[in-house]
């Protein structure tokens, strides 16, 4: 039988717990939300709503085209220019998801002949940038700086570093400027996905690389994604003017996907706007995830410190992490689960969001239920 080989897999999943399922959200959930990525809560704010659906008036329910051809809209192109200006970059270029911009990073930035140093827990669209790029990936231990120097050696020709900023896993931060330290000693680039950082950490969530002072630099390029903190949708890739041309010349993710749809620019772009506003926002996630860091640290809980606004508990084995965040569901908090194969260091998870809209009250129920159902 042709796919008879996906039902024993089927089955080995099934064997060792690890079975996937889809479970549709109801808009009207009465489930306290710890497991979105919706860091700064704008994904329901009136204005990022409106800021979609305007756009979606304005410009219709898609961008019609690539965004070579027809996918550009005057909205892309104030988005780009609102995006570049607040992370402090020279300029930037929105994809239709952030998996995309880091599939056109990676391997824009790491051509035939390169050589990629990349974190070994670095998200799956940077891996899989590295595996569709022509350079040579050399893959060094988490957060290892030296690791990164002896990894580029005396390399000739390009080459790039490319890490997370804030890994999604257990929510712990890049040593960011002993990265780029390590670069410059090289010559090599430094690429980094702030999916994690922006809205959260820097200066009012100017980002990770803000934060660390890497922000307009000539050899650092950022990827994030707008559908965390932004409460939308989509990608984006900041980086000098030169870098930023060459991925709308030679990235396939860019030119041969359909633009951005013009709802997400728009809430992306009403939710950066509300941010400026209200810098406040990106402060008080990080004060959230201190909160339940420690919260949960008292009640017993092997929590781990959080440099941003993920908040990590670890879980006894793989079964008893789905079972604890299906009691988490069952008493009416809804928690991330990481289990293997996500995690590649086989170590389950329940994995917590905290929101900047969180408040005290949510704060302290989401730790009660969360100890009361521990294994
Ligand atoms: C670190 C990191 N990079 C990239 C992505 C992909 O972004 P998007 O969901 O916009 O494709 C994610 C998750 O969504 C992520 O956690």
């Amino acid at each position: 039988m042709a796919f008879g080989w996906i039902e024993e897999q089927a089955e080995q999943r099934r064997r060792a717990g690890l079975v996937r399922t889809l479970r549709p959200r109801p808009a009207d959930s009465p489930l306290l939300d710890l497991a979105s990525n919706d860091y700064l809560g704008l994904a329901h704010h009136p204005e990022v709503a409106e800021g979609a659906a305007g756009a979606a008036r304005i410009w219709g329910g898609g961008s019609t085209g690539s965004r070579l051809v027809t996918g550009t809209t005057e909205l892309h192109t104030e988005l780009e220019r609102e995006l570049a200006g607040f992370c402090g970059f020279e300029a930037a270029l929105v994809f239709s998801s952030g998996y995309a911009a880091n599939l056109a990073a990676v391997t824009v930035l790491g051509p035939h002949g390169s050589l990629i140093v990349s974190d070994a827990l670095n998200h799956a669209s940077l891996i899989d940038g590295c595996r569709l790029a022509r350079g040579a990936t050399q893959v060094v231990g988490h957060a290892d700086p030296d690791g990164v120097r002896k990894a580029l050696g005396t390399h000739e020709g390009p080459a790039v570093v490319v890490s997370d900023t804030v890994f999604s896993v257990d929510g712990d931060a890049a040593p960011l400027a002993a990265l780029a330290e390590a670069c410059r000693e090289r010559g090599a680039g430094l690429l980094v996905d702030d999916a994690h950082g922006l809205g959260v950490l820097g200066d009012g969530g100017r980002g990770a690389p803000y934060a660390a002072g890497l922000a307009g630099a000539d050899d650092v390029v950022v990827t994030a994604t707008l559908s965390k903190s932004l409460g939308s949708q989509g990608g984006v890739v900041l980086g000098p003017a030169g870098v930023i041309d060459h991925l709308v010349n030679a990235a396939r993710t860019f030119i041969f996907d359909t633009g951005l749809a013009p709802a997400a620019a728009g809430a992306a772009l009403a939710a950066l706007r509300l941010l400026r506003r209200e810098p406040a926002r990106a402060a008080r996630a990080r004060e959230v995830a201190a909160e339940l860091h420690a919260r949960l640290t008292a009640a017993g809980l092997e929590a781990v410190r959080p440099d941003a606004a993920v908040v990590s508990v670890r879980a006894p084995s793989p079964e008893q992490a789905v079972r604890w965040a299906a009691d988490c569901r069952t008493a009416g908090l809804a928690v991330g689960c990481f289990r293997p194969p996500s995690v590649p260091d086989g170590i389950s998870r329940l994995r917590l969001t905290a929101r900047a809209d969180l408040s005290g009250a949510e704060i302290e129920r989401a730790v009660r239920v969360i100890g009361e159902t521990r294994p």
